[in-house]
């Protein structure tokens, strides 16, 4: 199996993964921060999750996606790669999920209307020097452009976007670097 059948995969039935340039920013930052625990809200068909399970054999992963469909390609996915030992994915909503465990990484890539909440729900699941990346950050240009919006759905979805952009700002418990690399990072970490 090789990550560019996945990649064939989604872009043939339209499945939003991440781009290139911002997957390799996440997978060279895991192996920079020897980061081992990470919790990754929305799995899709599991490319991400497979791509930070690579770098290497102790990481273990608890990837959270809500569609059906979606999850079971995602297991099948990651049989295929033989990493079923490192990856574990949660079929439900991330808002209905409790999790007790700490993560060195909590990756935040679902519904973007609801950046706030998963932001604040798994907060307290960070380890000491855990961090919160956030991707999508520039929504293809379109966070800078909003007056150009005509859609109303989509100014709505963007303006979600620019109010998760402010709450990361203004935030006094965490401080957060934006980097421009593919669609748009972000990188919270706790206040000491
Ligand atoms: C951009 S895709 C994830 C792409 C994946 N991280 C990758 O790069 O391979 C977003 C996924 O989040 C899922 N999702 C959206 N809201 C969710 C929620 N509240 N709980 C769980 N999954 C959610 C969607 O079904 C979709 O498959």
């Amino acid at each position: 199996m090789v990550l560019r059948l996945i990649e064939d995969y989604a872009k043939k039935h339209k499945i939003p993964i991440m781009q290139k340039e911002g997957i390799n920013f996440l997978v060279d930052y895991i192996k920079n921060n020897n980061i081992k625990t990470i919790l990754e809200i929305g799995s899709a068909i599991g490319y991400s999750a497979i791509n930070m399970a690579l770098v290497h054999k102790d990481i273990k992963i608890i990837t959270i996606e809500r569609d059906k469909e979606l999850y079971f390609k995602a297991l099948q996915n990651i049989k295929d790669f033989g990493l079923e030992k490192q990856i574990e994915v949660i079929n439900a909503d991330a808002l209905d999920v409790e999790l007790e465990k700490k993560f060195d990484l909590i990756f935040i890539d679902a519904a973007k209307a609801q950046y706030i909440n998963f932001f604040v729900k798994f907060k307290d699941n960070l380890s000491e020097n855990g961090v919160i990346i956030t991707d999508n950050i520039n929504f293809h240009g379109l966070v800078e452009n909003i007056d150009n919006i005509t859609s109303k759905r989509l100014k709505s979805l963007v303006k979600k976007i620019k109010k998760y952009i402010d709450f990361l700002k203004e935030n006094e418990e965490f401080t957060t670097e934006f980097v421009d690399v593919g669609d748009g990072i972000s990188i919270s970490k706790r206040n000491r």
